[in-house]
């Protein structure tokens, strides 16, 4: 079965308005995901990250290489393709309920189908008694799960994450990471998740993708060896697995930061 997301010879450059030179943010980009894979993205910041993932949600038209996803070559957005981002990611004023029905409101499914799946995602999120609260209403986790389960709710072919638990504090972070790691198991969804995170990276993932300082190139793809249902925090800091891929992947980027400052 070929690959669902399939990336070659991905390069972008931005134009500068001011100066008339462009910024090169990615360089030849060659990737695949597999149907049911979760992979992760690290680099540093500035290494066209965000770039790779608004291309991919068809946010950011591209020139140089090809992305298909199912085959279909990108040129938009698309059901397919599911967003999380680090913030602003539902709409403040939708209830839980009608935030996470959202797509299924786009794409007309029926009323009766459309209460059944968003109780299903609602439960698997576990925003049971929300339903009709309002964004402003609900933490910065309960934010982000809704957003988890409007995407999901969608049935997209690949979710795309960017940084979606950047902006929740260490606690809620750690458990949302754990919930992500259920829901990837319950749902067999294909995931590209980027983050700065290494041990977030290491922690979630199949295999981890490391690029470089601007512009980005693929410099290492580290596969990560762990049973998805053993993936709980408790049992990591003795998982010699875990370690010795955090480990590999910290070296690959502090290897990148520091020629960049230097
Ligand atoms: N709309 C834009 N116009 C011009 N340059 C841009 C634009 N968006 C991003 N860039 C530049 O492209 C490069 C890559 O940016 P990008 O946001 O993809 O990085 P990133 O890896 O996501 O960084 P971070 O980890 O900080 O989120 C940066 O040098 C940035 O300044
Ligand atoms: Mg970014």
């Amino acid at each position: 079965m070929p690959a669902k997301l399939i990336v070659q010879g991905l390069s972008h450059h931005y134009p500068d308005e001011y100066t008339g030179e462009s910024v090169h943010a990615l360089d030849d980009i060659n990737l695949e995901v597999e149907d049911g894979e979760f992979v992760s993205v690290v680099g540093p910041s500035g290494c066209g990250k965000s770039t790779l993932l608004n291309i991919l949600a068809g946010l950011l038209p591209y020139r140089e290489g090809s992305v298909t996803v199912d085959g279909n070559v990108i040129d938009g957005p698309g059901h397919d393709r599911g967003v999380v981002f680090q913030e602003h990611a539902i709409l403040p004023w939708r209830t839980v309920a009608r935030n996470i029905g959202h797509g299924l409101e786009l794409q007309k499914v029926p009323k009766g189908e459309r209460n059944r799946k968003v109780k299903e995602f609602i439960d698997l999120v576990g925003l049971e008694g929300f339903e009709d609260r309002y964004p402003h209403e609900l933490s910065g986790g309960m934010k982000q799960r809704c957003a988890v389960a409007r995407t999901l709710c969608a049935d997209p072919v690949v979710m795309l994450m960017d940084e979606p638990f950047a902006a929740v504090d260490a606690q809620t972070r750690i458990t949302l990471q754990e919930e992500l790691i259920r829901i990837s198991i319950a749902t067999k969804k294909t995931i590209l998740f980027i983050t700065h995170a290494v041990d977030e990276a290491a922690f979630l993932a199949d295999r981890c993708m490391v690029f470089s300082r601007r512009p980005g190139r693929l410099i290492a793809t580290v596969d990560i060896n762990i049973p998805r249902q053993d993936r709980n925090w408790n049992e990591m800091s003795s998982n010699s697995e875990f370690t010795r891929a955090r480990d590999q992947i910290l070296k690959l980027v502090r290897g990148e930061v520091s020629a960049d400052e230097a």
